[in-house]
């Protein structure tokens, strides 16, 4: 049993819980990271993949750019297609701005070795934590592990751990309002083990279901398949997934996916959720413990940063200058952003999936739409202007 202090207890060392306490550090303020799982699990799980212009250049910002920019893919646009049929959606043409192709665990693990490197306190395997007082008091973090309970005191708390994480809980019932929305389909990924065949990521809408090819580096690839919400991946051996795959993506010119050996794979669920508002007292949220996106604008990640950047602002703020007034703002200023990728990755998620029962005009409609975002420069440019990202306030 022992007794810690610090500025800001920040619960959750995915990409969020890692960059506040990498720009805190920055600013001179101090924190602890408490994390659940281990430093292996952390830097291996295999999620989002692409940053926005606004994300790559905060992370340069804050000296974390040296590997990204080495091994990070600049993509100038993306494809959409349908059934078979594709256009570019060309990004630095229609907003001057590109997106970077560089694995969400790539991040943490810089922000990991960083964070270690500049003497940082990240806590893995820490045991079950609960949070204390954040709206009375002095706020704190119990840490429970093996029988014995260690105390963390601090000014503020960060719940900065995901979806299922403890913060979002702590809230008083009466304090929020969730407004959510759960989609009738989930998402199959792969990592494969296969040179890209071509440069850019391809968005395809298929009467089969959704499918999209994306990558990591030039000898990784990564795909999806629009599958049931509890799909059962022992019904789906590596052939059956390349073979939907070759359907669905396979592309009226003749191109299709390179084949490979399948090196991860697994099943996402998809849901709009935000929490509102994402503070309470001296307890703020950020990232997937406040708000989730369907991953089909490929926004979490990039929103998750975006809310540490603001917090970071206004802790610093406090701290130096003694004004709140980017604190008691927080929420505001997040959730405007958060509702923007809201309504646009809702928009993707439309677009692009099939609706298994919806009317037969309904799909008429659906395909006419992709149809004119397709072709039309002003809709192309609509999209790419949320997808490149918008710029932080
Ligand atoms: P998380 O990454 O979930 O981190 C939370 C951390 O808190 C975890 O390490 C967890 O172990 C820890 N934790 C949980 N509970 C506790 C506890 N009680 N105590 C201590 N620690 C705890 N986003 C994009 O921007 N672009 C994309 O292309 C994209 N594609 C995606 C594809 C897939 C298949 C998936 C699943 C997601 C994708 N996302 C994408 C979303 C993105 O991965 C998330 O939005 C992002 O991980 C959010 O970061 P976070 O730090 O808020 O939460
Ligand atoms: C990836 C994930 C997404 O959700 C997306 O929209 C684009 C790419 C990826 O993992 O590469």
């Amino acid at each position: 049993m022992a007794d810690f202090n610090t500025q800001v207890g920040i619960v959750g060392a995915g990409p969020a819980g890692l960059m506040l306490s990498h720009l805190l550090h920055l600013h001179g303020i101090h924190s602890i990271v408490l994390e659940a799982r281990t430093r292996q699990y952390c830097e291996e799980r295999v999620r989002a993949g692409v940053l926005e212009h606004t994300t790559v250049a905060m992370l340069r910002a804050a000296g974390l750019g040296e590997r990204l920019e080495r091994e990070g893919l600049r993509h100038c646009g993306i494809d959409l297609g349908l059934h078979g049929e594709r256009h570019r959606v060309p990004f630095v043409e229609l907003t001057g701005k590109a997106v970077t192709v560089y694995g969400q665990q790539e991040v943490v693990k810089d922000l990991i070795a960083r964070r270690l490197s500049d003497g940082g306190d990240l806590r893995f395997e820490c045991g079950a934590v609960s949070l204390d007082n954040f709206i009375e008091g002095q706020p704190s973090l119990r840490v429970s592990k093996e029988g014995s309970v260690d105390t963390i005191r601090c000014d503020y708390i960060a719940g900065c751990d995901g979806a299922h994480g403890v913060s979002r809980a702590a809230f008083p019932i009466d304090s929020y309002h969730i407004y959510e929305r759960v989609y009738p389909f989930a998402w199959l990924g792969i990592l494969a083990e296969a040179a890209p065949s071509r440069e850019e990521l391809l968005y395809m809408h298929h009467s089969r279901g959704f499918a999209l090819y994306s990558m990591r580096s030039p000898q990784i690839t990564r795909l999806y398949l629009q599958c049931a919400p509890g799909e059962d991946l022992s019904q789906w051996p590596d052939d059956r997934i390349w073979t939907e795959l070759e359907t669905r993506l396979g592309c009226k010119d003749g191109w299709k996916p390179t084949i490979g050996r399948v090196l991860q794979k697994g099943v996402t669920g998809m849901h709009s959720f935000v929490m509102e508002p994402m503070q309470c007292g001296k307890l703020f949220l950020a990232g997937d413990a406040a708000h989730i996106v369907p991953p089909t604008g490929a926004k979490g990640m990039n929103l998750a940063l975006a809310d540490v950047y603001y917090l970071a602002e206004a802790l610093h703020n406090h701290y130096s200058a003694n004004n709140d007034e980017k604190l008691q703002a927080y929420s505001a200023t997040c959730l405007q952003r958060v509702w923007n990728a809201q309504r646009f990755s809702w928009w993707m998620t439309s677009l692009l999936h099939r609706f298994e029962n919806a009317p037969p005009f309904d799909q008429k409609k659906q395909q006419a739409e992709l149809r004119y975002v397709m072709r039309s420069r002003a809709a192309s440019a609509s999209l790419a202007e949320n997808y490149v990202g918008l710029p932080l306030e």
